[in-house]
């Protein structure tokens, strides 16, 4: 049983600045959504609120790599990933952004009241400053070496290397991201969320929750043994939401603070929506609602640690009662990688295929307490010989029996005997059984006691031979498939929160009326169809993948993983390397190419003579920064014209796709235009 009379259900808010891949979907989204569709069926007050999350530095360094504001960039994800969404069948109330007026106002208030009630303090820290971009250089804005695994391409916050979370001012060798200039250290003041001070109250509200997954609980215990530091939640930029204190105005609040209180803000853009402005007071401050946070293993310390303690120190609101976070999802055995496209997209996948096979697989896949993978073998395995083998087959077998022998109408139901009372019992155990583990958050093992419903139903078909009966026995015959139609309708009820399309096109075909999610949970096992009710034409529910599709699909991957993957070229002869006359140069001149955003004119100093070269370099280096540099060039490449433009030699530079940045290769003491290089 659950603990209110109302629940809250919330997934993690995606950030807006890439798509929704599968990896996203099996942590957060399928889990809560089944939840949240199965709790309706229970006629259970609930409501379901997610939205983006649209702040923070990755969203304002992509918008200024493709050139567009960050509200133009949030703004098209946020329409782009709701709308895969919905064909995936997300059945959110409401789904909003961070970049909202009513949420910059709670966040605002939100700050205030912790400010007021002493959970803040302010404390002046050391930042990388860029002098060339005149900013501070807030968590990703700076990269660099990473001081504990060395990894180069560290970020400001982090290390993707090592995973540890960093102090930027650590890095070595830092970089502005945007110029690639070393940055400086300067002062500033920041206010800081009291963890410290507060880790005790943490801890005993944490105590209380036996009965959370052992991962998060695991996860909370190893963080607060090693004890709290109070973490700076503002930042020196200028996309966010406004820090609302005098002196402050020029910086914004740490994504992390404002994002979870997007839960807030969008429930009570959900209220206005409906019509009923205050009710969302209900589920945010009343204690006999209950609030449940679905979430990827990510996102638990802000779930459990930080967004609870802000939830405190506010005071007017309740407090999270679970948070069923999940591990990781791969993909052919290895990590999602949103940089190197390494990923199954979800509105590609929607191209090809529809949602229910995706939404059983991942379900009965789910990372639940330890990682899982996703392989597309197994997803057509699933599909082909579980949803069609299994499920589809007895609801086809079952309403093509009666169709031909019952002039597809709803049989009576006779006398029942042992197979027929072993059914029913079966039956009538479903709902309560698939009930309690969706209650407890085991989607797996849910799904798993779905299809063995199905599978037992086949067993049942097998062993009751109907197709003898039929001409044996009539009225017993009556009885088989009076039960197994009552079992479809039965199963066409307990699949809907997971497979809703399925269920619905199911409910169609056995010609009921209304949609299919208005049948109460606890009714499912009943008898649904009267006899002698007629039914609709059949249709296949679920269609089998053929092999070529899947294989299509795993070399698409094969070629991902493969492009990313930078192999050393073939070996070659030192006089095969002395036939490359590379030269110092000095850039005299600098200018863009009109109509090819890519690429500057240079005019260099080769010692004897001034050449123009052409290079691929705009997008990385303003002409005025490259200017006066010292650089190498292949002097006796033969000349090409690019663009229209003739370049006669090209410059070393090195680049890396990953991360789309280039550094331009340079001297870093004076030397000669024009000698050779070797
Ligand atoms: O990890 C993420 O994708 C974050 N955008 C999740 C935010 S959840 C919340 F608190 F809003
Ligand atoms: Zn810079």
């Amino acid at each position: 049983m659950r603990k209110g009379k109302r629940i809250l259900v919330t997934s993690a808010l995606p950030y807006a600045n890439g798509a929704v891949h599968l990896g996203h979907l099996a942590g957060a989204y399928l889990p809560a959504d089944v939840f949240v569709r199965y709790q309706r069926a229970k006629k259970r007050d609930v409501v379901y609120i997610c939205g983006s999350d649209e702040h923070g530095v990755p969203i304002t360094i992509a918008a200024e790599k493709r050139g567009v504001t960050p509200q133009a960039l949030v703004d098209q994800y946020r329409k782009d990933n709701l709308e895969s969404f919905l064909k995936f069948g997300m059945s959110f109330d409401h789904y909003s952004g961070t970049s909202s007026g009513k949420h910059h106002e709670m966040a605002q208030e939100f700050f205030l009241k912790l400010h007021e009630k002493g959970y803040l303090s302010e404390k002046t820290i050391s930042q990388f400053y860029c002098a060339h971009d005149k900013m501070y250089l807030a968590d990703r804005y700076v990269e660099g070496e990473c001081p504990h695994c060395h990894a180069p391409g560290a970020r400001g916050d982090q290390c993707d290397s090592c995973g540890r979370s960093l102090d930027q001012i650590e890095l070595i060798e830092p970089y502005c991201v945007i110029c690639k200039n070393k940055p400086t250290i300067r002062e500033t003041t920041h206010w800081f969320i009291n963890l410290h001070d507060n880790q005790q109250a943490i801890k005993t509200w944490l105590g209380k929750k036996k009965n959370w997954k052992d991962n998060v609980k695991n996860f909370c215990y190893g963080l607060l043994k090693s004890g709290l530091e109070d973490r700076s939640i503002t930042r020196d930029l200028k996309w966010g939401v406004q820090v609302p204190l005098k002196d402050y105005e020029d910086k914004v609040m740490y994504v992390w603070f404002d994002a979870p209180i997007g839960y807030i803000s969008f429930t009570v853009e959900w209220a206005n929506k409906i019509g009923d402005p205050e009710a969302w007071k209900k589920y945010w401050m009343d204690d006999d609602s209950e609030l449940i946070h679905f979430l990827a293993k990510d996102n638990i310390v802000f779930h459990s640690i930080i967004w609870p303690l802000m939830l405190m120190g506010h005071g007017d609101y309740i407090l999270p009662d679970e948070i069923p976070a999940n591990e990781y999802l791969t993909l052919e055995g290895e990590k999602f990688s949103t940089s190197k496209d390494y990923a199954v997209w979800l509105n590609d996948y929607l191209k090809r295929f529809e949602p229910d096979p995706l939404r059983y697989c991942l379900a009965v896949n789910a990372p639940e307490t330890k990682d899982s993978d996703f392989s597309w073998k197994d997803f057509q395995a699933r599909n082909n010989n579980e949803l069609a083998d299994i499920l589809g087959n007895f609801i086809n077998r079952t309403l093509t029996f009666v169709a031909k022998n019952f002039e597809g109408r709803m049989p009576e139901c006779g006398q029942l005997n042992d197979l027929d009372q072993q059914m029913l019992q079966k039956l009538n155990a479903a709902p309560a059984r698939i009930g309690d583990l969706l209650e407890k958050f085991e989607l797996r093992k849910a799904v798993t006691e779905f299809m063995d419903l199905a599978r037992f139903a086949n067993k049942y078909f097998n062993d009751a031979t109907p197709w003898l009966t039929a001409k044996s026995d009539r009225d017993r015959c009556a009885t088989t498939m009076h039960m197994c139609c009552r079992v479809c309708a039965s199963l066409a009820v307990l699949m809907a929160p997971l497979i809703p399309y399925s269920a619905q096109k199911l409910w169609n075909i056995l010609n009921q009326s209304g949609t299919v999610q208005e049948c109460h949970w606890d009714e499912a096992a009943d008898v649904l169809i009267e006899p002698g009710h007629v039914f609709n034409e059949i249709e296949i529910l679920f269609n089998k993948i053929e092999d070529e599709v899947i294989e299509e699909e795993i070399a698409k991957l094969k070629r991902k993983l493969e492009g990313s993957k930078d192999t050393m070229s073939d070996k070659i002869t030192f006089d095969d390397f002395k036939k490359v006359d590379l030269r110092v140069a000095k850039v005299l001149e600098a200018e863009r190419v009109e109509k090819a955003d890519k690429l500057l004119k240079l005019k260099i100093d080769l010692g004897n003579e001034t050449r123009q070269i052409v290079a691929g370099i705009a997008k990385h280096y303003a002409p005025e920064d490259i200017i006066g540099k010292q650089i190498v060039v292949v002097a006796n490449l033969e000349p090409a014209t690019i663009r229209g433009v003739e370049s006669n030699g090209m410059l070393l530079a090195a680049s890396d796709k990953d991360s789309d940045s280039l550094t331009v290769v340079t001297l870093d003491t004076e030397s000669k235009p024009g000698i050779r290089i070797s």
